[in-house]
């Protein structure tokens, strides 16, 4: 026999950035963080993951190519979510698993991102919350969401925001072993359907500084980094879980570009200094801020991670179309600019 199960998980942005690790094997941040969680129609990861007595290792493809599991975090997250497993009868399928059967079981995964995976944007954050959301139902683990952040959390940080949808906040935690160091949702998908995120594709070429490697440099040598786990974020924080509840664009705005600066910023100030962002990034960032001081109230807030890649956040449909034109009207497709949109969120646009 051969029990199957498939989940589909979207990718999470977030908008007050986890950058730097307090406990590089655990993955507990140095400060907490908040995201948004995309619409599971866009880059989003589908995983299936099967156990059958017949197979001998656990195994696992990603787009249909065949990868290694011997990395420490794919182990962690396994190990975890297997001392979870509780009993399965699907009588239907005559197939009955013992709690204590599992440990000898081996399990294959087949996972797929709808988006490619060079453009750097469907990032681990999906798949590691999907592989561990899949195996969860497998196994009949009976934790609930925020449990399973505190499992996906050890693939990759910003996996566990993606157990949630509408706003999360992964709290930092201060337990030395992890266990309270998860997310939960502050707001669900419907508190401010209103807005519309899309993300400009300024290059498809893999970043050359991997998120994990870049944050270690950045809490070995940014002054900066300390500056902002300590005293900024902790304040931001608060500051956009009111500006969510409220849905209060402005302050959404003003806070979310803010802590995206703030974050390259600490990446200039590591050693040797990281750059995420290039000329096109520069030039959107400006086209923006122009635009918001020309208008009573900004329409549009912009953040980046660890690439060239912007992600726009429109305050309504309305602002999402004046904010396409205009980036067409700068970046024409003919250009070298290498801008594609991809309008998440609303494909009617
Ligand atoms: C800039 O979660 O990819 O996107 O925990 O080492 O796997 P690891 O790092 P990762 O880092 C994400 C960094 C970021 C900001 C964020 O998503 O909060």
């Amino acid at each position: 026999w051969v029990r199957m199960v498939t989940a589909q998980t979207p990718t999470n942005i977030a908008v007050i950035k986890y950058w730097g690790k307090r406990d590089e094997t655990l993955i507990l941040p140095v400060n907490d963080s908040i995201s948004v969680t995309l619409d599971p129609a866009h880059l989003c990861t589908t995983t299936t993951v099967a156990v059958s007595p017949s197979f001998d290792q656990d195994r696992m493809w990603l787009n249909g190519k065949e990868i290694s599991l011997s990395g420490g975090r794919y182990q962690n997250c396994l190990r975890e979510i297997r001392a979870q497993a509780c009993d399965v009868e699907d009588e239907e399928k005559g197939i009955k698993i013992a709690k204590k059967d599992w440990e000898k079981l081996h399990v294959h995964v087949a996972s797929y991102n709808n988006f490619p995976t060079a453009a750097g944007l469907a990032s681990s954050a999906a798949g590691f919350a999907c592989l561990v959301f899949a195996l969860a139902k497998l196994m009949n683990a009976k934790e609930d969401n925020s449990e399973l952040s505190a499992i996906a959390r050890q693939g990759s940080g910003s996996a566990c925001r993606s157990l949630f949808g509408g706003f999360v906040k992964w709290i930092m935690g201060k337990a030395e072993d992890g266990s309270d160091s998860l997310a939960v949702q502050l707001v669900d998908e419907k508190h401010w359907d209103e807005l519309v995120i899309i993300i400009a594709v300024v290059s498809s070429r893999q970043k050359e500084t991997s998120s994990t490697t870049g944050m270690r440099d950045s809490v070995e040598t940014s002054l900066l980094l300390q500056h902002r786990a300590k005293e900024v974020v902790p304040k931001r924080v608060k500051q956009m879980e009111e500006a969510i509840k409220n849905r209060d664009f402005g302050s959404f705005a003003q806070l979310t570009c803010a802590d995206s600066n703030q974050f390259h910023a600490v990446c200039l100030d590591t050693c040797p200094p990281i750059f995420y962002m290039n000329d096109t990034s520069h030039r959107i960032i400006s086209c923006v801020e122009k635009w918001n001081r020309s208008e009573e109230t900004p329409q549009v807030a912009y953040t980046f991670d660890a690439g060239p890649n912007a992600v726009l956040i429109a305050h309504n449909r309305k602002a999402a179309t004046q904010l396409l034109q205009k980036l067409l009207f700068y970046f024409p497709p003919s250009s070298d600019a290498d801008l594609n949109s991809y309008v998440i969120g609303d494909k009617s646009i």
